[in-house]
């Protein structure tokens, strides 16, 4: 009994007290920790960075199994699933179902970098690297709430799965089947998920919808080679201006998706959530500033904040044809190829627009050239009622953490498994993101707000305490 006591006080004096005292007293060593997996240059999209991803989901499962999960590396068709487990909680308590992903974009153009991309680096209270914000950062706060929970209490009140993907950024395709082949084990009450912003500085936020995606490549061939441009032009098609025509038929002049068909399954937004949109602080000369083009535009009759979450767009990412080095070479080239992908809102399916998009390029294709589409990946889009108990837990959390009620915002970005996890688990997802507007997510000087860390790892540390509360309305 004695021992029992002695080894207790020991014990009391280096665990923290509260939440509160393990953050502060852990914050050099939480920092550490975090730029250790920043370090690691984790780009799915490069086959040359494959041994870095897969030791990035090795530091990963080290760093749950750190923090008390019981944790393994799963294999998929591409990239690893890192899933760790803790059900201590028991059989007749919630399970919730934590996602995020441990891949990152191409850190290129490297020289438009103020510090190397894989060298983390805090100037003015933001974390600077690849991945900060997207979304190894708003992974890691995570693992740290879970990890000050097990530490202070020794428990979380519900059950835990922690899923990190290593695919995200490339369109995640193995994940949908993965999770279809492990739903059994994946069954959970609710999905929670930091991958994205907050609306603005200091203002937390929920969102309710992300756009779906439907990637394509296309391609115009032309000659079987390059051609001098003065004996050959004039008589032979131009691929580039072939693909210039085509992709000129992609809108009409106010802006709309001129490929027939692809209005056909827009949900219209209702009068209430474009009300809500319209209640948003949001500006479009500001807006308009922190882009730094001369005027905006878009699809006619719409607002800026309808244009990007609720509108199916059709963009150009990339155009390669010809001669583009320095000075004039006369070349008539034998091909050309440009990325364009589709932003989709509910009820558009990518397969469907892939189809459309397809039956387009061949009808609009000019004679003299071949045009081809690809299909890259897609996925589908998402949009969910704000509601019910663990909506609100996360309110409750979120307006503790950051004294200010949250609001309820869309994105135009996608998060591919989403839908998934909707569809195939039967599970409410939830998206807390805290990022900020202008982080440069997926450009250089990529950048976390550390005050964001911080309150974000303490508002998820207080959302399990939350749920806990509520735990009867969630199972
Ligand atoms: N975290 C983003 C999704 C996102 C973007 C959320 C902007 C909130 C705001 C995610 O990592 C991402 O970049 N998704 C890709 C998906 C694609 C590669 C299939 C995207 O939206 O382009
Ligand atoms: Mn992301
Ligand atoms: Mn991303």
């Amino acid at each position: 009994m004695s021992t029992t006591t002695t080894t207790m006080s020991t014990t009391s004096t280096t665990i923290p007290r509260d939440l509160d005292a393990f953050f502060s007293a852990n914050r050099g060593r939480i920092e550490r920790e975090l730029f250790e997996f920043l370090r690691i240059p984790s780009v799915s999209a490069r086959s040359e960075h494959d041994a870095d991803t897969a030791r990035a989901a090795e530091w990963l499962a080290a760093s749950m199994r750190g923090v008390g999960l019981v944790t393994e590396i799963l294999p998929t068709g591409g990239h690893p699933v890192v899933l760790g487990e803790w059900r201590g909680a028991g059989k007749g308590r919630p399970t919730i179902l934590v996602y995020g992903h441990y891949d990152v974009q191409p850190a290129e153009p490297l020289d438009l970098w103020t510090t190397p991309p894989f060298e983390p680096t805090i100037r003015d209270g933001r974390v600077y690297a690849r991945g900060s914000v997207d979304d190894k950062g708003q992974l890691f706060l995570h693992l740290k709430a879970l990890e000050a929970h097990l530490v202070v209490r020794d428990a979380l009140p519900v059950n835990v799965v922690v899923l990190a993907e290593g695919e995200e950024e490339v369109g995640s395709d193995h994940l949908g089947p993965f999770v279809e082949a492990h739903a059994e084990r994946l069954r959970c009450d609710a999905v929670v998920i930091s991958d994205s912003s907050m609306f603005a500085p200091g203002l937390p936020s929920i969102l309710a919808s992300l756009r779906g995606l439907a990637y394509f490549q296309l391609d115009v061939q032309g000659p079987a080679s390059d051609l001098h441009s003065g004996s050959y032009g004039g008589a032979v098609v131009n691929p580039a201006t072939a693909l210039a025509r085509i992709i000129a038929t992609l809108h009409d002049a106010d802006g709309r998706i001129a490929i027939p068909g692809f209005y056909d399954t827009v949900r219209a937004a209702t009068s209430s959530t474009r009300a809500e949109f319209a209640a948003l602080p949001f500006d479009d000369g500001a807006f308009l500033r922190e882009v730094g083009a001369p005027a905006l535009g878009g699809e006619a009759g719409y607002t800026t904040l309808e244009r990007l979450w609720v509108r199916p767009t059709c963009e150009v990412n990339g155009l390669l044809s010809g001669y583009t080095g320095e000075g004039a070479k006369t070349v008539l080239p034998a091909r050309a190829m440009a990325k364009v992908s589709c932003r989709l809102v509910p009820d558009q399916d990518p397969q469907v627009i892939g189809a459309l998009m397809r039956a387009h390029v061949a009808r609009v294709a000019p004679p003299g050239v071949t045009a081809t589409v690809r299909e890259l990946h897609g996925g589908r889009p998402w949009r969910a009622e704000p509601s019910g108990p663990v909506f609100d837990a996360a309110r409750r959390a979120l307006a503790a953490a950051f004294h200010r009620e949250p609001v309820i915002t869309g994105e135009g970005g996608s998060i591919p498994v989403v839908a998934d996890f909707e569809r195939t688990l039967g599970a409410p997802v939830l998206l807390l993101g805290f990022g900020l507007p202008g982080e440069n997510a997926h450009a250089p000087d990529e950048w976390l707000s550390v005050e964001n860390f911080e309150l974000g790892m303490r508002a998820i540390a207080t959302f399990w305490d939350e749920l806990g509360r509520s735990h009867g309305a969630v199972g």
